[in-house]
Protein backbone atom coordinates (compact mmCIF):
# COMPACT_ATOMS: atom_id res chain seq x y z
CA UNK A 1 0.00 0.00 0.00
CA UNK A 2 1.08 3.32 -1.19
CA UNK A 3 2.08 5.79 2.45
CA UNK A 4 1.65 9.43 1.42
CA UNK A 5 3.81 11.73 3.24
CA UNK A 6 2.20 15.22 1.57
CA UNK A 7 2.46 18.24 3.90
CA UNK A 8 -0.40 19.20 2.01
CA UNK A 9 -3.87 19.82 3.70
CA UNK A 10 -6.10 18.55 0.90
CA UNK A 11 -3.64 15.20 0.33
CA UNK A 12 -3.54 14.51 3.63
CA UNK A 13 -7.12 14.50 4.28
CA UNK A 14 -7.79 11.55 1.84
CA UNK A 15 -4.56 10.06 2.77
CA UNK A 16 -3.55 10.64 5.72
CA UNK A 17 -5.39 7.60 7.43
CA UNK A 18 -3.29 4.61 7.85
CA UNK A 19 -4.53 1.52 5.88
CA UNK A 20 -4.40 -1.87 7.05
CA UNK A 21 -1.33 -3.67 6.56
CA UNK A 22 -2.50 -7.03 5.32
CA UNK A 23 -5.89 -5.85 3.71
CA UNK A 24 -6.00 -4.50 0.03
CA UNK A 25 -9.43 -2.42 0.55
CA UNK A 26 -8.92 1.32 -0.46
CA UNK A 27 -11.43 2.20 1.28
CA UNK A 28 -11.22 0.52 5.23
CA UNK A 29 -13.98 -1.90 5.86
CA UNK A 30 -15.95 -0.79 9.00
CA UNK A 31 -14.75 -3.52 12.09
CA UNK A 32 -17.96 -3.70 14.48
CA UNK A 33 -16.27 -6.51 16.50
CA UNK A 34 -16.17 -5.50 20.26
CA UNK A 35 -13.63 -8.39 20.78
CA UNK A 36 -10.20 -9.28 19.69
CA UNK A 37 -8.85 -12.99 19.28
CA UNK A 38 -6.13 -13.53 22.17
CA UNK A 39 -2.94 -15.09 21.39
CA UNK A 40 -1.95 -18.45 22.75
CA UNK A 41 0.17 -16.79 25.67
CA UNK A 42 -3.09 -14.63 26.83
CA UNK A 43 -4.31 -11.10 26.50
CA UNK A 44 -1.64 -8.74 24.80
CA UNK A 45 -2.00 -5.38 25.83
CA UNK A 46 -0.52 -3.78 23.16
CA UNK A 47 -2.71 -5.44 20.52
CA UNK A 48 -6.17 -4.89 20.28
CA UNK A 49 -8.61 -7.11 22.46
CA UNK A 50 -11.14 -4.84 23.45
CA UNK A 51 -13.83 -2.08 21.67
CA UNK A 52 -13.40 0.44 24.66
CA UNK A 53 -9.56 0.16 24.77
CA UNK A 54 -9.04 0.82 21.21
CA UNK A 55 -10.47 -0.75 17.75
CA UNK A 56 -9.46 -0.28 14.18
CA UNK A 57 -11.45 2.17 13.24
CA UNK A 58 -10.67 4.57 15.87
CA UNK A 59 -7.47 3.89 15.56
CA UNK A 60 -7.70 5.01 12.03
CA UNK A 61 -9.42 8.70 12.72
CA UNK A 62 -7.25 9.65 15.60
CA UNK A 63 -4.13 8.90 13.22
CA UNK A 64 -5.51 11.00 11.11
CA UNK A 65 -6.73 13.66 13.16
CA UNK A 66 -3.18 13.43 14.84
CA UNK A 67 -1.84 14.10 11.28
CA UNK A 68 -4.10 16.79 10.36
CA UNK A 69 -2.86 19.19 13.37
CA UNK A 70 0.31 17.98 13.71
CA UNK A 71 0.23 16.61 17.30
CA UNK A 72 1.65 13.43 18.56
CA UNK A 73 -1.98 11.80 19.89
CA UNK A 74 -5.81 12.12 19.21
CA UNK A 75 -8.52 11.02 21.63
CA UNK A 76 -11.47 10.13 19.59
CA UNK A 77 -14.82 10.30 21.71
CA UNK A 78 -19.09 9.99 21.75
CA UNK A 79 -19.84 13.47 21.69
CA UNK A 80 -17.83 17.22 21.32
CA UNK A 81 -18.41 17.35 24.88
CA UNK A 82 -17.32 14.26 25.82
CA UNK A 83 -13.97 14.99 24.40
CA UNK A 84 -14.01 19.13 26.15
CA UNK A 85 -15.19 17.03 29.50
CA UNK A 86 -11.83 14.36 29.02
CA UNK A 87 -9.76 17.60 29.20
CA UNK A 88 -11.37 18.95 31.97
CA UNK A 89 -10.99 15.64 33.83
CA UNK A 90 -7.52 15.81 33.01
CA UNK A 91 -7.15 18.56 36.07
CA UNK A 92 -6.63 18.13 39.90
CA UNK A 93 -9.38 19.39 41.68
CA UNK A 94 -8.30 22.96 42.75
CA UNK A 95 -6.59 23.71 39.80
CA UNK A 96 -7.64 26.65 38.10
CA UNK A 97 -8.77 27.39 34.66
CA UNK A 98 -9.41 30.46 32.63
CA UNK A 99 -12.26 30.07 30.59
CA UNK A 100 -13.59 32.79 27.83
CA UNK A 101 -16.28 35.32 28.60
CA UNK A 102 -18.14 33.96 24.93
CA UNK A 103 -17.79 30.54 24.84
CA UNK A 104 -20.20 27.37 23.50
CA UNK A 105 -22.39 27.74 26.27
CA UNK A 106 -22.59 24.53 27.17
CA UNK A 107 -18.62 24.29 27.94
CA UNK A 108 -19.85 27.00 29.99
CA UNK A 109 -22.45 24.81 31.64
CA UNK A 110 -19.85 22.21 31.86
CA UNK A 111 -17.09 23.84 34.04
CA UNK A 112 -20.00 26.03 36.14
CA UNK A 113 -22.35 22.88 36.94
CA UNK A 114 -20.50 20.13 37.28
CA UNK A 115 -16.42 20.46 37.19
CA UNK A 116 -16.98 23.31 39.71
CA UNK A 117 -18.86 20.44 41.95
CA UNK A 118 -15.30 18.42 41.83
CA UNK A 119 -13.36 21.86 43.15
CA UNK A 120 -11.87 22.69 39.71
CA UNK A 121 -11.55 26.83 40.20
CA UNK A 122 -12.44 29.48 37.37
CA UNK A 123 -12.56 32.77 36.24
CA UNK A 124 -14.49 33.95 32.90
CA UNK A 125 -11.92 36.16 31.57
CA UNK A 126 -11.92 38.27 28.05
CA UNK A 127 -9.56 36.37 26.24
CA UNK A 128 -9.42 38.54 23.96
CA UNK A 129 -7.33 41.09 26.06
CA UNK A 130 -3.79 39.82 26.61
CA UNK A 131 -3.42 42.01 30.01
CA UNK A 132 -6.46 40.74 31.35
CA UNK A 133 -5.51 36.91 30.57
CA UNK A 134 -2.22 37.92 32.24
CA UNK A 135 -3.92 39.44 35.38
CA UNK A 136 -6.38 36.43 35.82
CA UNK A 137 -3.38 33.49 36.17
CA UNK A 138 -2.92 32.20 39.23
CA UNK A 139 -0.44 29.76 40.94
CA UNK A 140 -2.82 27.45 40.76
CA UNK A 141 -3.80 27.82 36.68
CA UNK A 142 -3.12 25.06 35.20
CA UNK A 143 -5.49 25.44 31.70
CA UNK A 144 -6.39 28.32 29.51
CA UNK A 145 -9.46 27.36 27.54
CA UNK A 146 -9.47 29.21 24.23
CA UNK A 147 -12.52 29.33 21.16
CA UNK A 148 -11.60 31.29 18.58
CA UNK A 149 -13.58 32.45 16.38
CA UNK A 150 -16.10 31.97 19.44
CA UNK A 151 -19.52 30.64 19.67
CA UNK A 152 -21.83 32.76 19.11
CA UNK A 153 -20.43 36.57 19.23
CA UNK A 154 -17.17 35.61 16.79
CA UNK A 155 -14.68 36.60 19.14
CA UNK A 156 -11.20 36.68 17.66
CA UNK A 157 -8.38 35.28 20.38
CA UNK A 158 -4.50 35.46 19.20
CA UNK A 159 -3.44 31.87 19.81
CA UNK A 160 -0.21 32.42 19.68
CA UNK A 161 0.30 35.37 21.87
CA UNK A 162 -1.82 33.23 24.86
CA UNK A 163 0.58 30.27 24.45
CA UNK A 164 3.25 32.86 24.92
CA UNK A 165 2.31 34.43 27.66
CA UNK A 166 1.41 30.95 29.85
CA UNK A 167 5.05 29.81 28.41
CA UNK A 168 6.55 32.60 30.10
CA UNK A 169 4.24 32.91 33.68
CA UNK A 170 4.39 28.67 34.03
CA UNK A 171 5.40 25.89 32.11
CA UNK A 172 2.77 24.09 34.16
CA UNK A 173 0.20 25.84 32.24
CA UNK A 174 -1.42 24.48 29.15
CA UNK A 175 -3.48 25.88 26.74
CA UNK A 176 -6.21 24.17 24.29
CA UNK A 177 -8.08 25.45 21.91
CA UNK A 178 -11.82 24.50 20.93
CA UNK A 179 -10.83 24.48 16.75
CA UNK A 180 -14.59 23.77 15.85
CA UNK A 181 -15.56 26.91 14.23
CA UNK A 182 -12.49 26.82 12.00
CA UNK A 183 -11.33 22.95 11.73
CA UNK A 184 -8.44 22.15 11.06
CA UNK A 185 -8.53 23.03 7.27
CA UNK A 186 -8.64 26.85 8.72
CA UNK A 187 -6.55 27.32 11.95
CA UNK A 188 -4.16 24.89 13.72
CA UNK A 189 -3.57 25.32 16.89
CA UNK A 190 -1.02 23.22 17.74
CA UNK A 191 1.46 24.76 15.04
CA UNK A 192 0.76 28.14 16.72
CA UNK A 193 2.07 27.08 20.05
CA UNK A 194 -1.39 25.56 21.98
CA UNK A 195 -0.83 21.96 23.87
CA UNK A 196 -4.08 20.79 23.22
CA UNK A 197 -7.04 21.25 20.40
CA UNK A 198 -10.28 19.97 20.79
CA UNK A 199 -13.28 19.13 18.06
CA UNK A 200 -17.13 18.64 18.05
CA UNK A 201 -16.70 16.66 15.37
CA UNK A 202 -20.10 16.82 15.09
CA UNK A 203 -19.71 19.82 12.97
CA UNK A 204 -16.93 20.44 10.18
CA UNK A 205 -15.29 16.91 10.37
CA UNK A 206 -18.33 15.46 10.39
CA UNK A 207 -20.25 17.78 7.82
CA UNK A 208 -23.15 16.31 7.16
CA UNK A 209 -25.24 16.58 9.93
CA UNK A 210 -25.33 12.76 10.64
CA UNK A 211 -22.54 11.85 13.22
CA UNK A 212 -22.01 12.94 16.83
CA UNK A 213 -18.22 12.57 17.95
CA UNK A 214 -15.59 14.68 19.58
CA UNK A 215 -11.52 14.75 19.27
CA UNK A 216 -8.77 16.02 21.28
CA UNK A 217 -5.28 16.24 19.74
CA UNK A 218 -2.39 16.76 21.99
CA UNK A 219 0.84 18.59 21.05
CA UNK A 220 3.26 16.10 23.08
CA UNK A 221 2.89 12.95 24.17
CA UNK A 222 2.86 14.37 28.15
CA UNK A 223 1.08 13.53 31.43
CA UNK A 224 -2.14 15.62 30.36
CA UNK A 225 -1.94 13.57 26.84
CA UNK A 226 -1.85 10.19 28.75
CA UNK A 227 -4.40 10.79 31.50
CA UNK A 228 -6.33 12.26 28.70
CA UNK A 229 -5.70 8.70 26.56
CA UNK A 230 -6.82 7.11 29.92
CA UNK A 231 -10.14 9.46 30.69
CA UNK A 232 -11.24 7.85 27.81
CA UNK A 233 -10.85 4.08 27.77
CA UNK A 234 -11.39 3.61 31.43
CA UNK A 235 -14.66 6.29 31.68
CA UNK A 236 -15.42 4.79 27.62
CA UNK A 237 -17.16 7.88 26.90
CA UNK A 238 -15.68 6.49 23.01
CA UNK A 239 -16.80 6.49 19.38
CA UNK A 240 -18.23 3.74 17.96
CA UNK A 241 -16.44 2.05 15.02
CA UNK A 242 -19.05 3.15 12.68
CA UNK A 243 -18.70 6.94 13.40
CA UNK A 244 -15.35 6.73 13.22
CA UNK A 245 -15.04 5.36 10.09
CA UNK A 246 -17.91 7.69 8.45
CA UNK A 247 -15.88 10.66 10.06
CA UNK A 248 -12.64 9.52 7.90
CA UNK A 249 -14.67 9.36 5.16
CA UNK A 250 -16.52 12.65 6.07
CA UNK A 251 -12.94 14.45 6.56
CA UNK A 252 -12.05 13.45 3.13
CA UNK A 253 -13.37 16.10 1.76
CA UNK A 254 -13.37 18.90 4.77
CA UNK A 255 -10.49 21.15 2.63
CA UNK A 256 -12.60 21.61 -0.47
CA UNK A 257 -16.13 21.41 1.83
CA UNK A 258 -14.34 24.79 3.58
CA UNK A 259 -13.23 26.23 0.69
CA UNK A 260 -16.84 26.35 -0.25
CA UNK A 261 -17.94 27.60 3.19
CA UNK A 262 -15.60 30.79 3.32
CA UNK A 263 -16.63 31.25 -0.07
CA UNK A 264 -20.23 31.89 0.56
CA UNK A 265 -19.61 33.22 4.07
CA UNK A 266 -18.01 36.22 2.48
CA UNK A 267 -20.68 36.56 0.31
CA UNK A 268 -23.37 36.08 2.47
CA UNK A 269 -21.78 38.77 5.18
CA UNK A 270 -21.19 41.64 3.05
CA UNK A 271 -24.92 41.23 1.60
CA UNK A 272 -25.75 41.35 5.14
CA UNK A 273 -23.39 44.20 5.86
CA UNK A 274 -25.09 46.78 3.71
CA UNK A 275 -28.69 45.39 4.49
CA UNK A 276 -30.80 48.14 6.49
CA UNK A 277 -32.43 45.77 8.70
CA UNK A 278 -29.15 44.31 9.67
CA UNK A 279 -27.41 46.09 12.88
CA UNK A 280 -24.70 44.16 13.11
CA UNK A 281 -22.73 41.66 11.38
CA UNK A 282 -19.96 39.65 13.20
CA UNK A 283 -17.79 37.68 10.97
CA UNK A 284 -13.97 38.26 11.25
CA UNK A 285 -13.10 38.35 7.40
CA UNK A 286 -15.04 41.84 7.43
CA UNK A 287 -11.86 44.86 7.90
CA UNK A 288 -14.23 46.70 10.31
CA UNK A 289 -14.18 43.10 12.62
CA UNK A 290 -12.36 43.61 15.69
CA UNK A 291 -10.35 40.50 15.14
CA UNK A 292 -9.78 40.82 11.61
CA UNK A 293 -6.29 41.35 11.73
CA UNK A 294 -5.23 38.62 14.29
CA UNK A 295 -7.53 36.57 12.09
CA UNK A 296 -5.72 37.10 9.01
CA UNK A 297 -2.71 36.02 10.72
CA UNK A 298 -3.84 32.67 12.41
CA UNK A 299 -6.51 31.83 10.36
CA UNK A 300 -5.98 30.56 5.96
CA UNK A 301 -9.98 31.79 5.36
CA UNK A 302 -12.44 33.47 7.74
CA UNK A 303 -14.68 30.35 8.49
CA UNK A 304 -18.41 29.51 7.65
CA UNK A 305 -19.83 31.27 10.47
CA UNK A 306 -21.71 34.26 10.71
CA UNK A 307 -23.65 35.57 14.03
CA UNK A 308 -26.15 38.93 12.80
CA UNK A 309 -28.31 41.61 14.49
CA UNK A 310 -31.38 42.29 13.04
CA UNK A 311 -33.51 45.66 14.20
CA UNK A 312 -36.08 44.44 16.35
CA UNK A 313 -37.19 41.67 19.79
CA UNK A 314 -36.37 38.39 19.97
CA UNK A 315 -39.90 37.66 18.43
CA UNK A 316 -38.55 39.40 15.60
CA UNK A 317 -35.74 37.18 15.46
CA UNK A 318 -37.36 34.54 15.85
CA UNK A 319 -39.75 34.83 12.64
CA UNK A 320 -37.40 35.90 10.94
CA UNK A 321 -35.83 32.20 10.51
CA UNK A 322 -38.66 30.74 10.53
CA UNK A 323 -39.61 32.53 6.87
CA UNK A 324 -36.91 31.17 5.09
CA UNK A 325 -37.32 28.76 2.34
CA UNK A 326 -34.26 26.96 1.91
CA UNK A 327 -31.98 27.65 5.42
CA UNK A 328 -33.58 25.31 7.77
CA UNK A 329 -34.22 26.47 11.59
CA UNK A 330 -32.23 24.48 13.37
CA UNK A 331 -29.23 24.64 15.43
CA UNK A 332 -25.85 22.82 15.35
CA UNK A 333 -23.50 23.91 12.32
CA UNK A 334 -20.99 22.75 9.77
CA UNK A 335 -23.15 20.73 7.73
CA UNK A 336 -23.83 21.52 4.26
CA UNK A 337 -26.74 22.75 4.46
CA UNK A 338 -27.51 25.96 5.74
CA UNK A 339 -29.22 26.10 8.69
CA UNK A 340 -29.92 29.53 11.03
CA UNK A 341 -31.49 29.99 14.68
CA UNK A 342 -31.98 32.86 17.19
CA UNK A 343 -29.26 31.83 19.56
CA UNK A 344 -30.60 33.18 22.71
CA UNK A 345 -33.61 30.88 22.62
CA UNK A 346 -30.79 28.08 22.62
CA UNK A 347 -28.23 28.65 25.23
CA UNK A 348 -28.84 28.02 29.15
CA UNK A 349 -29.79 31.08 31.28
CA UNK A 350 -26.93 33.02 31.81
CA UNK A 351 -26.64 33.50 28.19
CA UNK A 352 -25.38 36.95 27.40
CA UNK A 353 -26.17 36.84 24.02
CA UNK A 354 -28.05 40.02 22.30
CA UNK A 355 -31.89 39.46 22.11
CA UNK A 356 -32.21 39.59 18.37
CA UNK A 357 -28.88 38.09 17.15
CA UNK A 358 -28.96 35.09 14.71
CA UNK A 359 -26.55 32.64 14.20
CA UNK A 360 -25.83 31.58 10.54
CA UNK A 361 -23.86 28.30 9.30
CA UNK A 362 -23.52 28.73 5.95
CA UNK A 363 -23.71 25.37 4.02
CA UNK A 364 -23.00 24.92 0.54
CA UNK A 365 -26.14 25.47 -1.67
CA UNK A 366 -25.69 28.05 -4.25
CA UNK A 367 -24.79 31.40 -2.75
CA UNK A 368 -27.41 33.30 -4.65
CA UNK A 369 -30.10 31.09 -3.57
CA UNK A 370 -28.90 31.29 -0.34
CA UNK A 371 -29.05 35.57 -0.95
CA UNK A 372 -32.78 35.25 -1.95
CA UNK A 373 -33.58 33.21 0.91
CA UNK A 374 -32.38 35.85 3.17
CA UNK A 375 -33.44 38.89 1.61
CA UNK A 376 -36.77 37.14 1.32
CA UNK A 377 -36.98 36.34 4.98
CA UNK A 378 -35.11 39.92 6.05
CA UNK A 379 -38.59 41.45 4.18
C1 LIG B 1 -17.65 25.26 19.63
C2 LIG B 1 -18.36 24.04 20.12
N1 LIG B 1 -17.70 23.17 20.91
C3 LIG B 1 -18.29 22.05 21.38
C4 LIG B 1 -19.59 21.73 21.07
C5 LIG B 1 -20.22 20.48 21.62
O1 LIG B 1 -20.18 19.45 20.72
P1 LIG B 1 -21.18 18.19 20.69
O2 LIG B 1 -22.55 18.69 20.43
O3 LIG B 1 -20.60 17.33 19.61
O4 LIG B 1 -21.09 17.52 22.04
C6 LIG B 1 -20.31 22.60 20.23
C7 LIG B 1 -21.70 22.28 19.87
O5 LIG B 1 -22.42 23.06 19.30
C8 LIG B 1 -19.67 23.77 19.74
O6 LIG B 1 -20.30 24.66 18.94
Amino acid sequence: MKNHKSSNFDTKVIHGAPRHPNLTDVVAPIHPTTIFNHPETGMDASQDHYIRSDNPNRRQLEELCTGLEDGSQAAAFASGMAAIAAVFQALEPGDHLILPQDVYHGTRTLVKKIMHRWNLQFDEVDTTDLERVRQSITQKTRLIWLETPSNPMLHITDISAIAELARELDSGIQVAVDNTWPSPALQQPLNLGADISVHSATKYLGGHSDILGGVVINKQSDEMAGRIRDFQQQAGGVLSPHDSWMLVRSIKTLGWRMKGHCLNARKIAGFLSDHPKVTKVYYPGLKDHHGHDIAQKQMSDFGGMISFEIYGSAEDALRMVAKAKIITSATSLGGVESIWEHRRSSESDDSQTPEALIRLSVGLEDVDDLIEDISMALG
